[in-house]
């Protein structure tokens, strides 16, 4: 108990540091949220602020629910804490108390934290996400792709872990417990893309490399 009631705050601090906005700031001198989707993940950070700070935004965006996992396996013994805690680091991206709650979609720090619970559930996500946005250029797509098939991909390796004996390999099988993750985690990323998924039936929906750069 004692290891959710200190690693879900701490999860959430991290996850609540406003990379995106921060970067946005630092390099243009802009509020991404004010551009764009109005979302500081790094696809909006790109359109707004350019491609470094996107690529760094990512980078930490990722880096900070990682940590997030990282200090729950460091400090307790509890696969339930490490799941808590990267639930807690995407909640924090999302709705980041330091700024007013507006943040992200929750895809950077979900695929950070799922390469560290799973990295073969990360690597299949990577690559079904990578190669969806390479051919549609809808970054949003590949999120959600990438989304579905990591965590399909992390709760059969659960399932695996559950029902072959003596199966600790911590790549080819995962821990029942991160299935909270999978769940919770996959389901806070989609339904935030639920204005994406509109845009992308209504063929309204930005593609990669699209700039909502304010004028100079
Ligand atoms: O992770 C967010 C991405 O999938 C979509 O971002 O800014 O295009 O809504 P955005």
């Amino acid at each position: 108990m004692i290891a959710y009631l200190v690693m879900i705050p701490i999860g959430y601090l991290l996850g609540a540091i406003p990379f995106g906005l921060i970067l946005g700031k630092l390099f243009r001198g802009v509020d991404v949220r004010e551009y764009g989707s109005g979302k500081t993940g790094m696809t909006n950070v790109m359109r707004t602020a350019g491609v470094r700070p996107a690529l760094l935004s990512l980078a930490l965006d990722m880096g900070k629910a990682v940590l997030a996992v990282v200090l729950a396996r460091a400090f307790f013994d509890s696969r339930g804490a490490e799941a808590a805690a990267a639930i807690a680091a995407v909640m924090g991206h999302n709705w980041p108390v330091f700024v007013g709650f507006r943040g992200g979609r929750g895809t950077a720090p979900g695929w950070g934290a799922l390469i560290i619970l799973s990295p073969l559930a990360g690597l299949v996500a990577s690559i079904v996400g990578i190669v969806a946005i390479a051919v549609s250029r809808y970054v949003s797509l590949g999120s959600i792709l990438g989304t579905l098939s990591g965590i399909i991909t992390l709760i059969i390796l659960a399932v695996l872990g559950m029902t072959i004996e003596g199966s600790s390999d911590a790549f080819w099988f995962a821990s029942a417990e991160y299935i909270w993750f999978a769940v919770i985690g996959a389901s806070l990323v989609i339904g935030l893309h639920k204005d994406n998924i509109q845009r992308l039936i209504s063929g309204n929906e930005r593609k990669l490399g699209q700039s909502a750069l304010p004028a100079d």
